[in-house]
């Protein structure tokens, strides 16, 4: 695909709609759990690849530096309004389509809750191969179409997509669910090295949250997760990887490249960097860098 579609949550009120009121707050402990046991103790530049609200940068601690990448200018105000001005937080709005950095960048990359809204996910993951060292821990969460609830409900004939076959199931526009055949294959075609992958929200059914307290839902399904190197059934599931040691590290302060050319120089202008290739503009305000639309 050579312009894939993007999901655009402009304007979106999804932190509160989606994780407010306290009914993912199971999901929300269990994300948590999983990326706790995957991501190394501590690092240098971490990439978060739609980052949303920011609902999980806090467990970023370990790394130095932060680059919040999302589409949604909107999503990043409300993360920046979260986590305030650090310097240790980088805010960047573009497509993870057409990454505005250069090559071998990042020591670390996690994707939570959004490949799940690619088109053309091998395209998504080979962008973020590309801006990933050699050896850098890449975190990769993914919806999985081999779920128990769509193997039975197939089965019931109650859905007629078959949660067997390799191809993304797309069960809403731009929603994406992924065979982990598919996944793991995806990864190793771009040399990654998959090193553990964990199942997570097995227990994501309505009465199971109104029955029982969201963390010991959370700890039962830490316990359930450890068989993810096994089988993956759950609707979500985390991996682990590690970049080959094909490829390059970025020369030392080199950081953001044009998106238009890949012009790696990009000069300082008032509120905006401008590419030194083709002379495009890339605003840069109230904080967020912002390589979605060149400015006229
Ligand atoms: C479901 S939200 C997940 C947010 C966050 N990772 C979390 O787990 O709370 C998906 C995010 O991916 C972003 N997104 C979707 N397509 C994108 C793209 N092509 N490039 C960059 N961000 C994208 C959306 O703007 C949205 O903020």
């Amino acid at each position: 695909m050579s312009n894939p579609p993007v999901c655009d949550y402009e304007g979106s009120d999804y932190q509160d709609s989606f994780w407010g009121g306290g009914m993912r707050e199971y999901e929300d402990r269990a994300e948590a759990i999983a990326l706790k046991r995957l991501l190394p103790k501590n690092g240098k530049l971490l990439l978060e690849l739609g980052a949303g609200a920011g609902r999980n940068t806090l467990r970023y601690a370990g790394f130095e530096r932060v680059v919040l990448l999302d589409y949604s200018r909107t999503q990043l105000e409300q993360a920046r309004q979260r986590l305030g001005d650090e310097a240790r937080y980088t805010y960047v709005a573009a497509d993870i389509y057409k990454m505005p950095f250069v090559d071998g960048l990042f020591d670390a990359a996690t994707m939570i809750r959004t490949l799940h809204h690619m088109a053309d996910a091998p395209l998504a993951l080979r962008n973020v191969r590309n801006v990933l060292q050699p050896g850098a821990v890449f975190i990769l969460e993914y919806a999985n179409k081999l779920n128990l609830k769509a193997i039975l409900r197939y089965l019931l004939k109650k859905q007629a997509w078959s949660p067997f076959s390799l191809e993304p199931v797309e069960f809403e526009a731009l929603n994406f669910d992924f065979h982990p055949q598919a996944v793991r294959g995806w990864l190793k075609e771009l040399d990654f090295k998959l090193e553990r992958q964990l199942t997570v929200s097995h227990f994501r059914m309505r009465f199971l949250k109104r029955l029982f307290p969201a963390g010991f839902l959370a700890w039962l399904d830490s316990l359930a997760s450890l068989t993810g190197g096994l089988w993956q059934l759950s609707p979500s599931v985390f991996t682990r990887s590690t970049a080959g040691e094909i490829g390059e590290v970025a020369a030392e302060g080199a950081f953001f490249k044009c998106p238009q050319c890949g012009n790696a120089v990009l000069e300082k202008g008032v509120e905006m960097l401008v590419c030194a290739g083709c002379g495009s503009r890339w605003a840069v305000r109230d904080g967020i860098y912002d390589f979605k639309e060149a400015i006229n």
